[in-house]
């Protein structure tokens, strides 16, 4: 261990995004050493990227509404399949969550009468995200950062983790390397928080960054734990479909919450065909009833431009594939001819920039082109709905890595509520299990060295493949056979071709030196990257039903069974095993709050 720059602490959080800063904040707070450890600079996350807001029932807009009427969106936005123990919490502590973001110094917009200021967004019913403008992450994001460095957390940037470290059953710390020098780091810590985000880096379309490989979900499987969930990946409506350099950038649902609509190249209003027979009930079938729902919701059905994501990108997904799309592939996103310049750009103003600078085009003037691009991850480390504890002891998990809290689809805005409300709990669990301790784990150096060699193979390696080329042959098999719209052979054709690009994984190299060489970390990715793709194509494969975000053309309906199941993927003796088990069932008096809200 002397050959290793190495550190000690009682928890360490991998990823400071929004959930790694707060669970990193809750635990220092509980007086455990806490290291905060992030792949890219502290404060590039995709937190960011939840523009439009914090979903939260403080009732600021709507007195209506409360935690039972969040709880009820959620679960039915997650198309039934949520960990209903984790909806009912969020549903519950997000309100205290956004409150203390605000004591820590977050500025939110504000209602006339100063209170914080919510607006609509799609699945739920009441006007509910607290928001600032259009950059609400960002500014969540600034808050907790000053938080965590006032705190005198030790943040640890541009360092990733690649193998967590076990003492037989139990965590014992992280294997890590700086990405400028090249040289390892190993943490010694008894638990460690999982906080690292999704895998968006699978799809070609995408608005995640270069970050995003799933990075903690594979981390958690090659330890032992359970992922579930999996085949839920969210396609959010609308990125930006040009110019080509910027396809993906997402578009917030903010702009259909403040009143944007969309149309497909004939103008026609085409989600007024997509009502699905969940929502059909709630659902405006006409232009006048859905507009009326923006001011009034006791005497207006919402507006179908703002069902939950999964329809929505169905739908625009299909006008699209029937020749309706808009001249560069997708579909049109209108608010100019709905509200004022100044509304726009008041409410919305980093859309105004995105569009103005990177697509030349005026949003308070023209309509944008939009599509969907691959955003969040609904699977992941199955975790403990109190705790955030995962199957394995000393692992813990929150934000996007962890699985259960959005079921089969997340309506927008629940992921910045979930990474506070989850962020907070694995802080706090993850401190009082180092603490519950009497014997600390020990880290062996024997594997340490074992790890070094593994992650300097492509170095070594007699083979010629390209890192790069891997990457983008990945991401071409991902969005071309698991991506929104998926059938068995070609779920099976993705699974074939997956395993050859294992084989070529086996023989990247690499040139030049450790020191800060991106093929070579893009070399690393790719592990998990294959992993996590494997993963969402297997748990697909299995779920013969479509439910949120899986739709599956060879069996189009839902299946009621299937609702009582998750599919679970484990790794076992390094192969991968794919099992369905039984979900908890929905106490009555939850099961009561779907019908009677
Ligand atoms: O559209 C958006 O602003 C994204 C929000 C989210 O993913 O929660």
């Amino acid at each position: 261990m002397a050959d290793y720059e190495s550190h000690t602490f009682d928890v360490v959080v991998i990823g400071a995004g929004g959930a790694g800063l707060r669970a990193a904040i809750e635990a220092s707070a509980q007086g455990a050493r806490t290291a905060l450890v992030c792949k890219s600079l502290l404060g590039k996350a995709h937190t960011v990227m939840a523009e439009g807001g914090i979903a939260a029932a403080l009732g600021n807009v709507y007195p209506e509404d409360n935690w039972r009427v969040h709880f009820r969106d959620t679960m039915r936005g997650g198309k039934l399949l949520n960990n209903w123990r984790m909806v009912q919490l969020q549903a519950q502590e997000a309100p205290d969550r956004v409150h203390e973001l605000e004591e820590w110094g977050a500025l939110f917009d504000r209602t006339n009468d100063g209170r914080i200021l919510q607006r609509d967004f799609g699945g739920h019913r009441y006007a509910r995200l607290a928001h600032v403008g259009d950059r609400t992450g960002l500014e969540m994001i600034r808050t907790l950062q000053h938080h965590a460095v006032h705190r005198g957390i030790d943040v640890f940037m541009e360092c990733t983790v690649t193998r967590l470290l076990k003492d037989g059953e139990r965590i014992a710390g992280a294997f890590a390397y700086w990405r400028e020098s090249g040289r390892f780091v190993v943490f010694d810590a008894p638990a460690v928080v999982l906080a690292t985000g999704g895998i968006g880096k699978a799809y070609k379309i995408t608005s995640n960054s270069w970050e995003y490989t799933g990075d903690g979900h594979a981390l958690a499987l090659w330890a032992g734990a359970d992922l579930i969930d999996m085949e839920f990946v969210q396609f959010h409506p609308t990125g930006m479909v040009w110019p080509p350099s910027v396809r993906g950038i997402l578009v917030t649902e903010g702009v259909r919450g403040d009143g944007g609509i969309l149309q497909n190249a004939l103008g026609d209003r085409f989600m007024f065909r997509y009502i699905s027979e969940m929502f059909r009930a709630e659902t405006a079938d006409t232009e006048e009833e859905a507009d009326r729902w923006y001011t009034d919701k006791q005497n207006a059905r919402r507006t179908p431009d703002l069902l939950p994501r999964d329809e929505v990108a169905r739908a625009i997904n299909s006008e699209i594939k029937e020749g309706r799309g808009s001249p560069h592939g997708g579909v049109f996103l209108d608010i100019a001819s709905r509200r004022s310049a100044d509304y726009i750009r008041r409410r919305l103003p980093s859309m105004y920039h995105q569009f103005r600078q990177l697509a030349d085009v005026d949003i308070t003037k023209e309509p944008m082109e939009v599509g969907p691009t691959c955003h969040y991850m609904m699977g992941g480390v199955r975790v403990d709905a109190v705790s955030q504890a995962s199957t394995v002891p000393g692992l813990f998990a929150a934000g996007e890595v962890a699985a259960g809290a959005h079921g089969a689809n997340r309506l927008g805005g629940n992921s910045l509520s979930d990474l506070l409300v989850f962020g907070r709990r694995a802080g706090l669990y993850a401190a009082e299990y180092a603490d519950s301790l009497t014997s600390r784990p020990v880290v062996d150096p024997g594997r340490v060295d074992e790890l070094a060699g593994e992650d300097l193979r492509p170095f070594d390696t007699a083979g010629s493949e390209n890192p790069y080329a891997i990457q983008q042959d990945l991401q071409e098999c991902m969005q071309a056979l698991v991506g929104i719209i998926r059938t068995e052979d070609e779920l099976a054709k993705a699974i074939e071709e997956l395993a050859v690009l294992g084989d070529r994984v086996g023989r990247v190299r690499v040139e030049g030196h450790r020191q800060y060489n991106p093929g070579w970390h893009l070399a690393l990715d790719l592990g998990p990257l294959l992993t996590v793709s494997e993963c969402i194509a297997r748990a697909a494969w299995q779920r013969r039903e479509s439910r949120g975000a899986q739709t599956r053309d060879d069996y189009p309906t839902t299946d009621p069974e299937l609702g009582k199941v998750n599919v679970v993927v484990r790794q076992r003796a390094g192969e991968l095993d794919v099992a369905v088990e039984p979900r908890p069932p929905l106490p009555d008096d939850l099961q009561a709050l779907l019908e009677n809200q």
